[in-house]
């Protein structure tokens, strides 16, 4: 085998003055969640072998079902991640408040916090398609060697130091920015060690997929269902648009970002904002999407410019090529 690509460690090593803070850090950070990405990795692949499969049993604050690899991907970052000392804080979509990890402790100097999406598209998992983990990464507002606070969690998208996700797929790959562009590297199962497959990744200006539960779309708003008219329509220039929609966040963002693409989970009468999270799922995707030049919104703001009031507070996102994302506002009437 010829692999002329850069590994994961030589990425971060040859990176290291381009990391706006404290280099070290995000460097055992950045490490830390590849090693703990690998033993989730094996989890998810012999899910099925080792009754892995299903659920436990349990309701999480979300107030969704949890599967036994929701928890076990959770276990592994918190544990992975604490044990280090590397981050002195962590939210996770599985926990209810935020864990603090030797924050009050004077020795203790870690800046960092992270929040998680530990697995994200778990309901995908008992038939074999693509889930995934999702991070976001802050540096802590409160001063070193006190406790960490709710203020450090509760921070506007734009202010994230690094953002990520992990998409199991027919590859394990993981995808990444420190505000410097957005990078991807794919698992080489057999030597256990990422490389630099996706360099410099960019999402096209436009495209023609869409994603989106469309059978939610009679509680949508009419703007919504106008622009999905609209995807649908050929026209003279073009055919209708492509449906394609796994339902893991992850998997659906990662082709549209591939591909040029459109992913929305809009509002509904019921639930106006929507079902996705906005710190675990919404603003770090949106901070990628932002790195490779797409956009993300809730239909009017950019998701990067709300300010967070609650852990678990959910938003309306709309997020992928750049053109599409204005189109879409035009339809909304919030260009
Ligand atoms: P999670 O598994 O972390 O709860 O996230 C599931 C999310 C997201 O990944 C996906 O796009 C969306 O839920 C799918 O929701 P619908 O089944 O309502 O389409
Ligand atoms: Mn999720
Ligand atoms: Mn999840």
């Amino acid at each position: 085998m010829n692999i002329k690509h850069q590994t994961l460690g030589e990425f971060i090593i040859e990176n290291q003055n381009a990391f706006s803070y404290s280099s070290g850090e995000l460097t055992k950070l950045l490490n830390g969640i590849g090693l703990a990405t690998k033993i989730v990795n094996q989890e998810v692949n012999k899910a099925g072998l080792v009754d892995l499969i299903g659920e436990v049993g349990e309701i999480n604050v979300q107030g969704e079902s949890q599967q036994k690899l929701d928890l076990i991907a959770n276990k592994t970052f918190i544990d992975t991640l604490s044990k280090r000392e590397i981050v002195c804080g962590i939210a996770s979509e599985e926990e209810e408040s935020f864990i603090s990890i030797n924050s009050q402790d004077k020795n203790h100097q870690n800046k960092y916090v992270l929040l998680i999406d530990p697995l994200d598209g778990s309901s995908n998992i008992d038939v074999n398609v693509s889930v995934g983990t999702i991070f976001s990464i802050y540096r802590r507002v409160t001063p070193v060697g006190t406790p960490v606070t709710i203020d450090d969690f509760l921070q506007k998208g734009r202010d994230q130091i690094a953002a990520g996700y992990i998409i199991y797929g027919s590859s394990t790959m993981l995808v990444f920015s420190t505000g410097h562009g957005v990078n991807g590297f794919t698992l080489n199962p057999g030597l256990g060690t990422f490389y630099l497959s996706h360099p410099n990744m960019r999402q096209p200006e436009d495209g023609s997929i869409y994603s989106v539960n469309d059978a939610n779309s009679e509680f949508f708003e009419q703007g919504v269902n106008d622009y999905l008219s609209y995807c649908k329509k050929s026209n003279g220039q073009r055919k209708p648009y492509k449906a394609r929609y796994v339902g893991s966040l992850v998997a659906d963002f990662h082709r549209n970002l591939i591909k040029g693409g459109i992913y929305m989970y809009p509002g509904t009468v019921s639930d106006k904002n929507g079902k996705l999270r906005l710190l675990y799922e919404c603003n770090p995707i949106a901070f990628l999407a932002t790195q490779a030049g797409g956009e993300a919104s809730d239909g009017k703001n950019s998701i990067l410019d709300i300010e967070p009031t609650e852990l678990h507070q959910r938003t309306p996102f709309y997020t992928g090529s750049i053109n599409m994302i204005e189109k879409l506002h035009e339809f909304l009437g919030t260009k």
